[in-house]
């Protein structure tokens, strides 16, 4: 094992001769001459394990896109990208590979694994008190991150790896998907729709469907004719389209994409160093050796084929990557019926029968029959699973940039590991329309913000299975907080589209999405600051608040510096027990012209929350900016913002903004409002400073005071002061 240390608060310790995964941007360190790991007993042989005996109080946090809470301890995980449509809370594994983990007690300290293959996480499963990793391999980089607490560590550990994907603006709007839009008709028929409904809506996506027989990067010209004068008329109406991209590319004569990565080799081989072949979507594929650089590039080169078209954002997907069946898998099971054929199976022949098949799909043997060409190096699949649908994202970021450099593309994944957030997002797969799965994604947002990961969000309304209006309300309600925020549901399943419901359903949910434009203000300044300083958007309450109800409270989260969540997720509640750590203020946001406040002691509260209503508290000593809605985000007038301010002595905001579209940003081309109040002798002094391309106008105040008592007040920007002044 050597030592280094990356900097005050980081150490690296490697074993072995590991990989470049390209997971972390603070490369190299100083050498230290130590026989030990921190906090962890080593040991090894063919897999490295470090033991790690937890405070009985401990909590430990972290681990991304996983099952559980977001207290990850009672659970045993496995880092290996997973494609798994059922995510009950036995599973394992889901489809990030997200290595790291904060633990939260006396020992207070950030680690994080850097190894492509598979790790297991035992956080007190076998033993309670026990943390276990087990890295299954022996070249592995692990990275122990130091910290005054939670908050400091995450932004330690993003300092290692890397800012975060920032997408453009209009990809904050609502996005409409629906695997099934069949063509272009049933495009602009949804299209009408949202305009007759006047519902607000930036993104219509395109899943399998429009490609010819699921080969990427082609058009189906039957049910999408003249696909770039298509895009363009949708985008006149004011929406983008957003296709998928498929990790598999099909096997067939005459189809330039596959003929060319035959031609190339760019395709993993097998053991016979023939490209190796799996069955998905379009049936038998070639799996691109996104690990090859060639590969990535040539592959990466293939958006433009849409880009050219008009498009200006993708999703990647079936990149773990997904396998239905090898030839080989398939047919072990097929001779298997075959000998079972007219046999009278007992239980274990016949479970052994349906085991066979239900194995087939993803197996380890699979994953374990071809190669990547890792720059000269060949490596067997499974060693380095967890950078598969990393490096075709990274392949996809790194096109797109070659298009326009300057350009923020929207791009995001199924598959995942750390590193890949510098590149994308990502949403988290296919989940169902269960109650249980509006829980889990509340849990699983601050979690994704630890590993990086900014850009993100889950299939609002549930992806496998029939949702109902209200659980649909009530994940709209939770959505509109999330950055990515998409409704997307399978084929089959009961269409969810905001007005596929009735009438009282449609005017319910045309509220709550306006509402995700009337917060819109604050939403991508707290995103933006959250990306440019390396910090998290969603922070679980007990990373602020110090007491033991707020180190319990799984259902509530704070969302930046202002707003505290409590989401409604149980089916029939009009209302919900909710802990508040200090007075805050409620807001039941409905219709938010016409608002109402509720000042709520600190303690355990049961509040009120209709159907209808989504509950907003604004902390103490903060700030909450508010527009109006618009139809979508290119359409928004900051023009005029409202400041909602809870305000016991003093409260201070830094609004960001900034062109929405390029990269500037990182020149120092954004604006910045920042908004002081400050209670002197009993009324409420305000100062606004400005810096940048400021468009606002006016802001209007609503000041309320712990006892209630409003205070209304507006400013015009005459009357800003310039930053720095
Ligand atoms: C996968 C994706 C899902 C998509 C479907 C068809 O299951 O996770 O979002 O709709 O494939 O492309």
């Amino acid at each position: 094992m050597k030592v280094f240390e990356i900097n005050k608060e980081i150490f690296k310790y490697s074993f072995g001769s590991p990989i470049d995964t390209s997971s972390v941007v603070v490369k190299g360190g100083t050498p230290v001459e130590s026989k030990v790991m921190e906090h962890f007993e080593v040991s090894r042989g063919n897999s490295v394990m470090l033991k790690f005996a937890m405070d009985s109080k401990a909590a430990v946090y972290g681990l991304g896109e996983n099952q559980r809470g977001m207290n990850k301890r009672g659970g045993l995980y496995h880092s290996y990208c997973s494609d798994d449509a059922v995510h009950t809370p036995d599973k394992k594994s889901l489809y990030g590979a997200h290595n790291f983990l904060l633990m939260d007690g006396p020992e207070h300290f950030g680690v994080f694994i850097d190894f492509p293959g598979r790790v297991i996480f035992d956080v007190g499963f076998k033993n309670k008190d026990i943390l276990e990793i087990t890295i299954c391999g022996s070249n592995a980089e692990v990275y122990i991150v130091k910290g005054n607490n939670s908050r400091s560590i995450v932004r330690s550990f993003i300092r290692l790896v890397g800012a975060s994907y920032v997408p453009p603006k209009w990809a904050f709007g609502y996005q409409q998907s629906r695997w099934g839009y069949a063509d272009s008709e049933e495009i602009k028929a949804l299209i009408g729709s949202f305009l007759y409904h006047d519902i607000p809506c930036d993104a219509i996506y395109l899943d399998i469907d429009y490609m010819e027989n699921f080969k990427d990067f082609t058009i189906n010209g039957n049910s999408f004719p003249e696909f770039s004068h298509f895009v363009s008329s949708i985008r006149e109406k004011g929406y983008r389209l957003v296709p998928i991209i498929d990790a598999g590319v099909k096997i067939e004569k005459g189809y330039d994409i596959y003929e060319e990565g035959i031609e190339k080799g760019y395709f993993c081989k097998d053991g016979n160093k023939k490209p190796f072949v799996a069955a998905v979507w379009p049936g038998k594929v070639h799996f691109p050796d996104f690990l090859n650089s060639d590969a990535r590039n040539w592959f990466g080169s293939k958006y433009k084929l849409l880009t050219d078209c008009g498009i200006e954002g993708f999703w990647n997907d079936m990149n773990e990557p997904a396998i239905f069946y090898s030839e080989k898998g398939l047919n072990c099971a097929i001779e298997k019926a075959k000998a079972s054929e007219g046999k009278n199976l007992g239980v274990d022949d016949f479970f052994g029968l349906m085991d066979a098949f239900n194995g087939v799909s993803n197996s380890p043997e699979d994953y374990s029959s071809f190669y990547h060409d890792f720059d000269g190096t060949i490596l067997e699949h499974d060693t380095v699973h967890n950078l598969y649908g990393f490096y075709m994202t990274k392949a996809a970021a790194e096109g797109l940039k070659a298009i326009d450099p300057g350009k923020r593309f929207l791009l995001f994944s199924r598959a995942s590991c750390i590193g890949m957030h510098r590149y994308s997002g990502i949403w988290t797969g296919d989940n169902h329309s269960w109650w249980e799965h509006l829980l889990l994604n509340i849990k699983m947002m601050p979690s994704i913000n630890m590993c990086g990961f900014l850009y993100c969000g889950a299939d609002t309304g549930g992806f496998g299975g029939d949702v109902n209006s209200e659980l649909l309300i009530r994940w709209m309600q939770f959505s509109i907080f999330t950055p990515l925020f998409r409704n997307h549901s399978a084929l089959g399943t009961r269409r969810q589209e905001p007005f596929a419901f009735d009438e009282d359903t449609t005017g319910i949910l045309r509220n709550v999405i306006r509402l995700r434009y009337v917060l819109m203000p604050y939403l991508y300044s707290e995103y933006m600051k959250a990306a440019i300083k390396g910090d998290m958007y969603f922070i679980p309450l007990s990373f602020e608040y110090g007491d033991e109800a707020s180190k319990g409270a799984e259902d509530q989260l704070l969302l930046g510096d202002s707003i505290m969540l409590c989401p409604v997720y149980t089916e029939n509640a009009r209302g919900r027990y909710v802990w508040l750590p200090e007075d805050m203020l409620l807001w039941k946001a409905f219709d938010y012209e016409k608002r109402e406040y509720e000042v709520v002691k600190m303690g355990h509260q049961y509040i009120e929350v209709g159907l209808a209503e989504t509950p907003v508290f604004i902390k103490k000593n903060s700030i909450l900016v508010i527009g109006r809605h618009a139809r979508n985000i290119d359409s928004l007038d900051s023009r005029e913002l409202q400041i909602i301010a809870f305000v016991e002595d003093k409260a201070e905001y830094e609004l960001y903004d900034d062109d929405g579209c390029t990269y500037d940003y990182r020149k120092g081309a954004f604006s910045e409002i920042n908004i002081m109040i400050e209670k002197r002798e009993g009324t409420f002094a305000i100062e606004v400073r400005a810096k940048g391309d400021i468009r606002t106008k006016r802001l209007s105040f609503v000041i309320i005071d712990m006892n209630g008592k409003i205070t209304e007040s507006a400013i015009n920007s005459s009357n800003f002061k310039s930053s720095g002044s």
